[in-house]
């Protein structure tokens, strides 16, 4: 009997150990387990709850069991679930079943596809449904964070939407940090629960740093009271763009180890010409400016955990100002090795802004929740799905691998030749910063240009002009070294049917930061490469 206690416990510990045990706490600017110190990456993709019916979306196109094994099998660790103030803190809102709430916004077809594919959620009352969506992703080891995303449940995020700002229409801040509380208790001793965020996109004309202080202290205080152990994460204002104010005036507060801050970063409103036309000073521009933000959040002298709570793409592919967009940000994601979530999970929406069925273009999934909307977004993700630095690494010194966001491959030196491959297990580089050889790690080996146009070569020449290499350019994303004549020649990707090689050559659109007009007509992607600072093995 004793045996039969034992293995059962024994069952119980693996079935939430998942592959690190819970829950999570911080150190320095790193999201860790417990007992062991080693790092926890959250990779996770957002799915939304807090729309008008307040259900998971999707709910009503597959099984759960299938969603739930559809994230887990596309590399994410993590959800990033959303939900609504009132769904909690309002009777009418709180004490209706699943069915009662479709019923009440007329959704038949989801209705519909409920009843067929998550028969069994229809009658749980909403806080049931969202619990059941919790536990199946505990069981394929998905951890969450619930994320409070509206007061009333709707489409986000408006200046005006009255779900902005601490005052705003919806949201009282006191109904905010009960609703917070009672997530919080809901969800204690829930391990796979391992953060909550207070609150998403502060925004309108109300917002303000005062206010901001006052409520994200009393919020973060109430959640941490209710549930220690869940991670609080922290907002900032604009949209979550900004958390600048942080350098003049830090936080009030004492959470032990579980404070987290997140910031989103898009390109909405980004001017497509300066994408098309000066994308290495555009990209440098939009980075630096993330850096001032909420980046900075990560360095100096006391860093604390940053998580990218949003970011995403057209993954139709053919907006072309995604596409530079999110190359760019990927470069500094993989670059600082931060928490995420992708912006997002669902194809479509139950109902969104007054459109039933409406598609969401940044998903992963299609419109039917059937497949990947883009074939490729796996390999995109890659090398950010990986944990590149932990802090319980004893491995010194810092390598690199070689980055190319583009095609999502990093440099791999194979027998006779340089080329790209999945970031699985990419050669490791040694480096001493701008203007020093790339040597190969455990080699006298350095990289070296060969001529305009032929692949980059390893030579034992590690002091000649053709192995040192520099950032020429103000994105930081082009790596050359000087030619004979003393002209820098740029990493460049080439793929070919069914290989993929590294040249060097003439690099582009360095100058295009030199006017102010938009200058250049190449497009500078194949070119990206960037150096990613790892400590594994
Ligand atoms: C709850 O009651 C309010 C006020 O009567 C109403 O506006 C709202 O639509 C109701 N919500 C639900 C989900 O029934
Ligand atoms: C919720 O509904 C149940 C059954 O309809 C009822 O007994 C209970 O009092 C309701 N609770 C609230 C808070 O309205
Ligand atoms: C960010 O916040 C700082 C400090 O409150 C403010 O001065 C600045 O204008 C804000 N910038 C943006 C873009 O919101
Ligand atoms: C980048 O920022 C600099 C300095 O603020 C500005 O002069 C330049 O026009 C910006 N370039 C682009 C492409 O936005
Ligand atoms: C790649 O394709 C070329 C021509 O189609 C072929 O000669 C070569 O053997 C292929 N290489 C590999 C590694 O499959």
């Amino acid at each position: 009997m004793y045996m039969k206690i034992f293995i059962f416990f024994i069952s119980i510990f693996f079935f939430f150990a998942l592959s690190h045990s819970l829950p999570l706490s911080t150190t320095s600017r790193w999201i860790v387990d417990a007992p062991s110190g080693h790092r926890v990456k959250l990779m996770c993709v957002n799915w939304p709850g807090h729309l008008h019916a307040m259900v998971a979306e999707g709910l009503h196109k597959k099984p759960l069991k299938h969603i739930a094994a559809f994230v887990a099998s596309n590399g994410f660790n993590c959800v990033r679930l959303t939900w609504a103030t009132y769904m909690f803190t309002r009777d009418n809102y709180t004490n209706i079943t699943v069915s009662e709430s479709l019923d009440s916004w007329g959704l038949k077809e989801a209705m519909a596809g409920m009843a067929e594919n998550n028969p069994e959620l229809l009658k749980m009352r909403l806080n049931e449904a969202q619990r059941a969506v919790v536990d199946e992703l505990g069981k394929h080891e998905i951890m969450v964070v619930l994320d409070n995303h509206v007061s009333l449940p709707k489409w986000c995020c408006d200046e005006n939407d009255g779900n902005g700002f601490f005052g705003d229409e919806y949201f009282d801040p006191s109904e905010w940090s009960q609703g917070l509380s009672m997530v919080a208790k809901e969800y204690k001793g829930i391990p796979t629960v391992v953060a909550m965020s207070m609150r998403n996109e502060l925004r309108g004309p109300r917002q303000n740093e005062d206010d901001w202080y006052k409520y994200i202290e009393m919020g973060a205080e109430a959640i941490h009271k209710e549930n220690p152990d869940v991670l609080v994460i922290i907002s900032g204002l604009s949209f979550d763009t900004n958390l600048s104010f942080l350098k003049q005036k830090p936080l009030g507060l004492n959470l032990g180890s579980k404070l987290v801050y997140e910031a989103h970063w898009y390109s909405f409103g980004d001017p497509l010409e300066k994408w098309m036309h000066q994308t290495n000073q555009y990209c440098a521009n939009v980075t630096q400016w993330f850096i001032d933000k909420s980046g900075f959040l990560v360095t100096g002298p006391n860093p604390v955990p940053l998580f990218l709570s949003e970011f995403g793409f057209d993954e139709r592919g053919a907006n072309e100002r995604d596409n530079r967009y999110f190359n760019c940000l990927l470069g500094l994601l993989a670059e600082r090795d931060l928490d995420w979530a992708l912006w997002t999970l669902q194809g479509s929406y139950m109902l969104r802004e007054g459109q039933v069925g409406m598609e969401e273009v940044y998903g992963v999934l299609d419109a039917n929740w059937d497949q990947l909307r883009d074939s490729k977004i796996q390999e995109k993700l890659g090398l950010i799905q990986q944990i590149a630095q932990d802090p319980s690494s004893n491995n010194n010194p810092t390598n690199y691998v070689m980055y190319h966001p583009q095609s999502g491959q990093c440099a791999q030196v194979g027998k006779d030749d340089i080329y790209t491959s999945d970031c699985r297990n990419p050669s490791q580089w040694s480096h001493d910063g701008d203007g020093s050889p790339i040597k190969l790690k455990g080699t006298s080996w350095c990289l070296t240009i060969s001529g305009n146009g032929l692949p980059v070569i390893l030579s034992n020449d590690c002091s000649s002009h053709r192995s040192i290499w520099e950032l020429v350019s103000s994105s930081k994303l082009h790596v050359g070294a000087k030619d004979e004549q003393g002209t820098y020649l740029c990493l460049e990707w080439s793929r070919s049917s069914n290989s993929s090689a590294i040249l060097t050559k003439k690099c582009l659109c360095l100058d295009d930061n030199v006017k102010d007009v938009p200058s250049c007509d190449d497009d500078p992607q194949i070119q990206w490469f960037k150096l990613i600072p790892t400590n594994k093995n």
